[in-house]
């Protein structure tokens, strides 16, 4: 039997071996990092190591890095210091902050799916109470990078605070906090090959948060319990590998760009989204006209290939994408959409089984409607 073919990095990476490694290595030690006896220390040198490693992976101080149990917590964390604030949020947020402010301004974007940092200036300038924007640095669904340093630093000349979710970005392209201007960070392990469940929100050197989590006094007070050290040791090894492995991605967007050409071959009436702007190096989102994506999804995996109908929601139910509407496309169109995306593993093998499986459904759902 051949191998299944992975194609929905976005969801989820596979586990590096490294960090597997590291996670039961750490698993196997005792020690809980607030003791002060020799384990205690082991685990405490163990947890800072990640902390210096992971902070590497954004241009961040070890000092300002927080670690959460995901992105969906370091998001919220970041959300409740906008409190009291006006808040703005773009369209095309994932869910972890949307269903976290959901009274926010909505910002919108492009038919690209880009942040209209036109709009941000406007809405700022009609409001002058103190306000809190979120903006993505990648999309989740569409892979479109946004201005985040123009859209950071109009937020700051209007005095306001300035949250990103590089979730997705991180490890794909090289992210700088300080270069981006953002006042919280958030990231995700398991986006970059560290295991599922922790996550880190990078701060600002001297902007504060409000603590969601009391109790012990870990992470600096601000998400108290007892930190999950196999985790945060194996978040650590990814980043440190995804840090070093940010040039293979270029191979990955020349596979990435290959797979686009060959299925607009195949249907050239088939839109992609966000192809005229800068994208994530692994994703592609393209619509195959008139084909359920929850058909084409079933079809890809039938024939061993695996990718996504826009974003994975934990019911496994497919809902029409809010970014797509957001850019515009029509609900037809949003609901035929599916998202492909590569990672360090995809070989051009991989590519040839996605573009037979989905050229022969191509094929049979245009056969079927003659
Ligand atoms: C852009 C973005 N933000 C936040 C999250 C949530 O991260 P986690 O799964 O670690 O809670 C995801 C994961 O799908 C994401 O893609």
């Amino acid at each position: 039997m051949t191998a299944p073919v992975y194609l929905d990095w976005n969801a989820t990476a596979p586990l590096r071996a490294e960090a597997a490694r590291a996670v039961s290595e750490a698993l196997a030690r005792t020690g809980n990092p607030s003791s002060v006896h020799r384990w205690g220390r082991v685990a405490r040198q163990s947890l800072e190591r990640a902390r210096t490693q992971v902070a590497a992976l954004v241009g961040a101080a070890p000092s300002n890095l927080i670690f959460t149990s995901g992105g969906t917590e370091a998001n919220r964390l970041a959300l409740f210091a906008a409190s009291g604030r006006r808040i703005l949020v773009s369209a095309i947020e994932h869910d972890s902050v949307r269903e976290t402010v959901t009274e926010a301004e909505i910002i919108p974007v492009t038919p690209e799916g880009t942040v209209d940092v036109r709009a941000l200036e406007a809405l700022l300038a009609a409001d002058t109470r103190p306000a809190f924007v979120s903006v993505m640095l990648a999309n989740n669904e569409t892979g479109a990078i946004q201005p985040v340093q123009a859209a950071a630093a109009l937020a700051h000349r209007r005095g306001a605070l300035f949250h990103c979710d590089a979730i997705q970005a991180a490890g794909k392209i090289a992210v700088d906090v300080e270069a981006l201007g953002a006042d919280f960070l958030a990231l995700s392990a398991h986006k970059l090959g560290g295991p599922q469940g922790v996550g880190a929100l990078v701060l600002r050197e001297g902007v504060t948060l409000a603590a969601q989590q009391r109790g012990g006094g870990q992470e600096r007070g601000y998400r108290a319990g007892t930190e999950n050290v196999p985790g945060i040791v194996g978040f650590g090894v990814a980043a440190e590998l995804a840090t070093r492995g940010l040039a293979s991605y270029a191979a990955t967007a020349a596979l990435r760009d290959l797979a686009q050409d060959r299925l607009s071959e195949i249907a050239p009436e088939a839109r992609v989204f966000a192809a005229e702007v800068g994208r994530l190096p692994n994703t592609l989102c393209i619509a195959m006209p008139g084909v359920p994506a929850s058909t084409q999804v079933m079809a890809l995996d039938l024939a061993g290939v695996m990718v996504s109908a826009g974003a994975a929601c934990s019911s496994g139910k497919v809902r029409p994408s809010r970014v797509l509407a957001a850019m515009g496309a029509s609900p037809e169109e949003a609901a035929s959409a599916i998202r492909i995306s590569l990672g360090w593993s995809t070989t051009s093998t991989d590519i040839d089984r996605l573009v037979e499986a989905w050229g022969a459904l191509y094929r049979r759902s245009r056969a079927d409607a003659a």
